[in-house]
């Protein structure tokens, strides 16, 4: 098989030197972020977005340096989220663009940022001419660049909301190989564990460090009351856990002020740490930073 090095000249576009040079420039900005970690799920609309932000926002308080990722090229919520909608700007220079600044200053990219207006959709088969066999391999260069050219700094954390699904996770990987580990989201429902199930196994295969399993939507509580209560009549999400031999790591309520819009977006845990549902997610966040310091390199 030929590689780039037998071709005896390339039009002048100088393909190699472009190539090393993106490599470059991904690796520079990823030297400059301590921990890498996705967060996922087969599954769709099991809340990976929300314990996304929510997470990170645990992070911040904490006083860690924390951005997040969107990964969902499709349907990017965490410019949303952040309470970054409408008037968002993106600022460009030489150096790169500048990522959106969300509530308790995380910094975020997302494809929602590059978009004409809030509401528009993303249209890749109308870029590439109405084809649609060019989406796999445009999502994958656009994850890249909102990897490498985006101003992230020096940051402790980034968090990864994926998209539904377990195919992407292989792109993650591609461009971030010393990515930390990936945080498996189930609801209890039989269904969404069948499918979690599915992408814990094949993460497992394929070598994936797996930091654990959150179940959110586990119990209710109640809003005004914080009283606690049973909301699924399901498998137990630790048996999950136990069977595939990852650790159980958090027990998210089902609690409608998640999906709230406030002043910060709809970051609850800005506004609710000390809530039971509040608590629930730093205790999550808790295993996440044991796992990482048993195991992270940095
Ligand atoms: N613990 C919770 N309590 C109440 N509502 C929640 C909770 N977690 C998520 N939600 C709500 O469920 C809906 C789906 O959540 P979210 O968008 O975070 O899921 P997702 O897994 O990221 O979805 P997608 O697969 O589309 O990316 C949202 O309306 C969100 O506000
Ligand atoms: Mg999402």
């Amino acid at each position: 098989m030929k590689t780039y090095h037998d071709l005896a000249g390339d039009g002048g576009s100088n393909i190699i030197a472009q190539v090393v040079s993106q490599r470059e420039k991904l690796r520079s900005r990823l030297d400059k972020i301590k921990h890498k970690i996705s967060l996922m799920s087969g599954k769709g609309g099991v809340g990976k977005s929300s314990i996304t932000a929510n997470m990170a926002a645990c992070l911040a308080d904490r006083g860690y340096r924390v951005g997040i990722l969107d990964a969902d090229l499709n349907g990017p919520s965490i410019g949303h989220l952040l309470g970054v909608g409408n008037d968002r700007k993106l600022t460009i220079d030489e150096n790169g663009v500048a990522p959106g600044v969300g509530a308790m200053g995380i910094k975020f990219m997302s494809m929602d940022m590059l978009l004409p207006t809030p509401d528009s959709p993303v249209m890749w088969t109308e870029e590439a001419g109405g084809t649609a066999a060019w989406v796999s391999t445009m999502e994958s260069t656009a994850l890249r660049e909102l990897l490498m050219d985006t101003q992230w700094g020096e940051l402790d954390y980034l968090l990864i909301d994926m998209p539904p699904g377990s195919d992407r996770i292989d792109n993650v990987r591609d461009l971030i190989p010393e990515l930390e580990g990936v945080v498996e989201i189930t609801i209890p429902s039989p269904v969404s564990q069948h499918i979690v199930s599915k992408s814990i196994t094949k993460n497992s295969k394929m070598g994936v460090p797996i930091i654990g399993l959150v179940e959110n939507m586990a119990t209710y509580v109640c809003p005004h009351c914080e009283q606690e209560g049973k909301l699924f009549e399901g498998e137990d999400v630790r048996k999950l856990a136990q069977s595939k031999e990852i650790p159980f790591i958090g027990k998210i309520p089902f609690d409608t002020r998640i999906s709230r819009k406030t002043a910060s977006g709809t970051l609850f845990y800005a506004e609710n740490k000390e809530s039971v549902t509040g608590k629930a997610i730093a205790a999550a966040v808790d295993n996440i930073l044991k796992f990482i310091d048993k195991n992270s390199k940095r």
